[in-house]
């Protein structure tokens, strides 16, 4: 099963590819137009319009599935212990999850510094994109609450990811671009304040080839679903 599988279908692509034998693959997203819209179909995957933080939008697989994953899904979702908690349900004892979802992003602390420029302050407040990235939760932190949920052999590992703008000019548009709607600006600043993103960025972060490059760091989490235990009931008393 894919969590938030996408319009592209990714990760159903790739399982098909690596894995010619899988069976049947059920790729889930909460969106119906995702499966309207699917640039990659296959008669072995099966579209389950579902929201993982909705545990009846998915009832009929609980317990069923041999293995899950979900990539650059689960830093969109808020309550992610309940969307872990719904995806150990739907596994089955023994069963395997993996995640790969977005920890941190160099970009919204660097927004935040430059909010905080005098110059800037006014004109960035309620502009700024929410940050779905809290500084604590880290490999550890999801790692513990895998295992609080009842996972097992629990791995969690950080990488560093870069995307490097081809030019300034594109790195410009693309921070500016992603600000637009909210900024009240007029229109001869826009260009000051363009060249005043490059300049705080490039001090903030350098350059990597001589190119501004977006940097985050994703988290790769794996985790295993006791044979013993077929649901998580007993921890789910003990949890608020
Ligand atoms: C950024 S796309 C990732 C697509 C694909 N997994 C990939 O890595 O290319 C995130 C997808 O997750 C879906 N999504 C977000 N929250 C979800 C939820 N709570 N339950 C199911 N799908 C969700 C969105 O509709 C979107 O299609």
């Amino acid at each position: 099963m894919d969590i938030g599988c996408g319009v592209e279908m990714n990760c159903c692509k790739a399982v098909l590819t690596q894995f010619p034998d899988v069976r049947a693959l059920i790729a889930v997203d909460k969106q119906s137009t995702v499966f309207q819209q699917a640039h990659f179909r296959d008669k072995k995957i099966n579209s389950c319009v579902g929201n993982i933080l909705e545990r009846d939008s998915l009832k009929m697989h609980e317990g069923k599935m041999n293995k899950i994953i979900s990539t650059n899904t689960f830093h969109h979702i808020d309550d992610k212990e309940m969307a872990f908690r719904n995806v150990y349900r739907l596994l089955k004892p023994g069963g395997e999850a993996g995640f790969l979802f977005v920890v941190n992003s160099w970009l919204y602390e660097f927004l935040k510094d430059l909010s905080e420029l005098p110059k800037y302050s006014a004109i960035l407040k309620g502009a700024l994109p929410e940050n779905l990235y809290p500084p604590d939760h880290g490999n550890q932190y999801y790692k513990e609450m895998l295992e609080k949920i009842g996972f097992k052999d629990v791995r969690a590992f950080e990488e560093e990811q870069r995307f490097c703008f081809p030019t300034d000019e594109c790195f410009k548009d693309s921070i500016f671009g992603s600000l637009k709607i909210k900024l009240k600006m007029p229109l001869e600043a826009v260009e000051t304040f363009k060249k005043d993103l490059l300049q705080v960025y490039e001090k903030a972060v350098g350059r990597y080839e001589g190119k501004l490059c977006h940097v985050s760091v994703r988290l790769n989490l794996l985790g295993v679903k006791p044979m013993e235990s077929s649901d998580s009931k007993s921890k789910e008393t003990t949890v608020n």
